[in-house]
């Protein structure tokens, strides 16, 4: 059998409430052909606003659907902050966890990624944890090192049965909504790397940064790539589906 494929949609700060329901007016015609495939997997994960709207498609539609982001207390004064038990009610599974874009932009550390992490674990829920290095830190030959400390952080205090259950996505900051892909053989280095690191050979490990229907092939095919974390390419039901079939093309 063909190995399963995940295929997560991060909409990132897009889609309104109103623009959700319209994307899922679209989503069934294009999703069907596939939607029973058995090798893959459909993941969402939206704003908050829009989870309501995408938890009701997503079960109607049988795909999974998560957050972007959540903090590790349960409740308490942390203005502007979502609790685990927030997004439960919800039914969300998934949370992505440690993106760039929050690594970089909202300056969330190590530490907070990795309680972030653990908490959930501990909520049963999957943690999808993101890692990669930025331009300057390939060019300066550190990529290892960031992701070694960026892996390390996030799995340490873990037992092996937690770390099991986390899905990794390596994104390389210079990929990411840059039109410019890691090529198959880059991804599948750090991705094989990745396996060792962590010590699970059954891990799920993905790849983001500019995945799309012309470039899904070649990457989909490494031994090591279960599958893409996708961002712009996810916010219209076509390209998104369209990185799927051009895989089993
Ligand atoms: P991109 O984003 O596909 O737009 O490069 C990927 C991501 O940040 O998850």
């Amino acid at each position: 059998m063909s190995k399963k494929i995940y295929l997560y949609g991060n909409w990132k700060m897009n889609n309104t409430y109103a623009e959700t329901e319209a994307f899922f007016k679209d989503f069934p015609a294009v999703y069907n052909p596939v939607k029973d495939a058995p090798d893959l997997e459909v993941g969402i994960f939206a704003p908050f606003t829009s989870l309501w709207p995408l938890s009701q498609a997503a079960k109607k539609e049988g795909f999974i659907f998560g957050a972007q982001n959540v903090y590790y207390e349960a409740s308490g004064a942390f203005t502007g902050e979502i609790s685990i038990p927030m997004l439960k009610e919800y039914g969300v599974t998934h949370v992505i966890i440690g993106h760039s874009e929050r690594r970089h932009i909202f300056f969330e550390p190590d530490e907070m990624i990795a309680k972030k992490v653990k908490a959930l674990l501990d909520a049963g829920m999957t943690p999808v944890f993101c890692y990669g290095e930025t331009l300057e830190e390939r060019e300066s030959g550190n990529t290892f090192t960031v992701m070694e400390r960026q892996i390390k952080s996030a799995i340490a205090g873990l037992t092996p049965a937690e770390t099991a259950k986390i899905i990794y996505a390596y994104e390389p900051v210079w990929a990411i909504g840059t039109g410019k892909t890691a090529t198959p053989a880059q991804a599948e280095e750090v991705c094989k790397w990745s396996r060792e690191l962590i010590g699970q050979k059954e891990a799920v490990i993905l790849y983001g940064g500019s995945v799309k229907g012309s470039n899904a092939k070649e990457l989909l095919s490494q031994p090591d790539i279960d599958g893409a974390l996708v961002g712009g390419a996810s916010l219209k039901p076509a390209p998104f589906i369209e990185i799927y079939t051009a895989y089993k093309g």
